[in-house]
């Protein structure tokens, strides 16, 4: 396999798979277990099932009101979680507690620190108490796990007009939850609805899996994305159902080892890797596989997204594998490896592939392609069919439509 094979990226490069719009019903998640059987104290002194010292976020005088700013509560159930010997957890119980922004730091001498939401979290929608851009921070500390089963609000409707030009655009609005410098963490078996700005952000983090998560904001809610990952090492990102306004799952530069893996996706944007050559400090990326994956209505698939010309910057080892796209009418992928793609597509260009001319796409390789026509009835005259610009992908097994004409 050419798996290793370079690829140099620069200005426009797409490779568009356009399909169409079978609803396909989620396969249900292997189960697995979360959850230890917690005791809480009288007036929550922490006790220590299996010696885990307990902080319950009531017993810091925060009100599940859905109204009281209750963000310094958490900040001080996390400063003595963090303070403790051994493993630790945070409570946040039933009920809605509504917070600004919180910043969860190390360096902590507790170890593996588990956040637990069972009730739900609201964000607060005043945008000027996030001084980060970000609404729960997990920073410079390592083995965090942050668990449901309850839900991240981040309140976002409000705040999405920000977005609007009339507002001037642009704004930065608050990421719900944010690892940054986290390593050997989890984020795990809660819902996050309505971020403001992404859902949940993994940032300069290494060995981090994002698993069990369901996410959901509009789709036409301005730059929610699901999970985005930057420059991070080791990251899988796997069995979560994911539909917002942006991409499910965004890959950024400088990320080394980051696996997607049965993710359903929609609606949105598609599963992304970049946005590359956005920024100049940008670094490469190597190693980004996506298998197994459903895309549901779509509008650019999977697909590799990259800015200005930056011929520094490589992108390297990508595969994209099983995935099945249904609906969508745009599917853009790029770079190297396509392996087992079905579906149908909903114009009579199935695939393209569109590479710049100054640097042809290389290593192209398109696997077990099956995607047949299911557009408007007046278009069905015209045979399925693919169509390239610059690159000479190798091809085997089924292909249909039949892959970019030899040159
Ligand atoms: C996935 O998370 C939900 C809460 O969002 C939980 O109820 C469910 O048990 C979890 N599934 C597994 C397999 O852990
Ligand atoms: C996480 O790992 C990286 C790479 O090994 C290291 O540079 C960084 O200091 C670690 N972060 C923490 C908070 O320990
Ligand atoms: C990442 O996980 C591997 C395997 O468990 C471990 O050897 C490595 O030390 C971890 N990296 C960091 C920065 O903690
Ligand atoms: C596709 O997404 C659009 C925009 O979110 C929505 O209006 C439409 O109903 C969706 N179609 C399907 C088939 O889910
Ligand atoms: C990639 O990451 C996965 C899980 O995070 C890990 O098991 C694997 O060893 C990593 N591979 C490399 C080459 O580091
Ligand atoms: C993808 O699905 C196939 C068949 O269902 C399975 O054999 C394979 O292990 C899966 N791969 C991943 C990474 O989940
Ligand atoms: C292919 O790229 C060229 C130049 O970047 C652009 O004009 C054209 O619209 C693209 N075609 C498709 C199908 O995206």
């Amino acid at each position: 396999m050419a798996r290793t094979r370079e690829f140099k990226l620069t200005t426009t490069l797409l490779i568009a798979l356009a399909i169409s719009s079978i609803v396909v019903e989620a396969k249900p998640f292997h189960h697995f277990k979360d959850h230890l059987p917690v005791k809480l104290g009288l007036a929550g002194a922490p006790v220590a099932p299996g010696g885990e010292a307990v902080f319950v976020i009531t017993n810091y005088g925060a009100k599940p009101d859905g109204k009281s700013d209750s963000s310094m509560s958490f900040q001080k159930a996390w400063k003595d979680a963090c303070n403790s010997n051994g493993p630790a957890r945070v409570v946040v119980p039933a009920g809605t507690f509504k917070t600004g922004e919180i910043i969860f730091t190390g360096p902590c001498t507790a170890a593996p620190i588990t956040f637990e939401v069972q009730g739900t979290m609201l964000g607060s929608e005043d945008v000027s108490m996030y001084s980060q851009n970000q609404w729960i921070t997990i920073e410079h500390v390592n083995n965090v796990i942050v668990t449901g089963p309850g839900t991240l609000d981040g309140l976002g409707a409000s705040t999405w007009k920000l977005k609007d030009d009339s507002f001037g655009g642009g704004v930065r609005l608050p990421d719900s939850l944010v690892f940054f410098a986290s390593n050997n963490s989890v984020a795990q078996n809660f819902a996050s609805v309505n971020s403001k700005g992404f859902h949940i952000k993994v940032l300069q983090s290494v060995n981090v899996t994002v698993q069990n998560v369901t996410i959901t904001a509009p789709g036409d809610s301005p730059n929610t994305d699901g999970v985005h990952v930057s420059r991070s090492e080791n990251v899988n990102v796997l069995d979560s159902t994911i539909g917002t306004g942006d991409d499910c799952v965004s890959i950024g530069a400088g990320n080394t080892n980051v696996t997607v893996a049965r993710i359903v996706c929609g609606p949105g944007h598609g599963l992304s890797v970049g946005s590359l050559g956005k920024w100049q400090d940008e670094t490469d990326l190597r190693g980004v596989t996506v298998t197994n994956c459903t895309l549901t209505n779509t509008t650019n698939g999977a697909r590799i997204k990259s800015y200005r010309q930056s011929p520094s910057l490589s992108a390297s080892g990508i595969i994209f594998d099983d995935l099945v796209m249904n609906g969508g009418s745009n599917v853009k992928l790029s770079d190297i490896h396509f392996r087992n793609i079905r579906g149908t597509s909903l114009t009579n260009v199935a695939v393209t592939l569109n590479c710049s001319s100054t640097f042809p796409c290389e290593g192209v390789e398109l696997v077990d392609i099956d995607l047949s026509y299911a557009g408007a009835p007046s278009q069905d005259s015209l045979p399925v069919q693919s169509a390239c610009q610059n690159v000479k992908p190798t091809v085997s097994g089924i292909m249909n439509p039949p892959a970019c004409p030899a040159r």
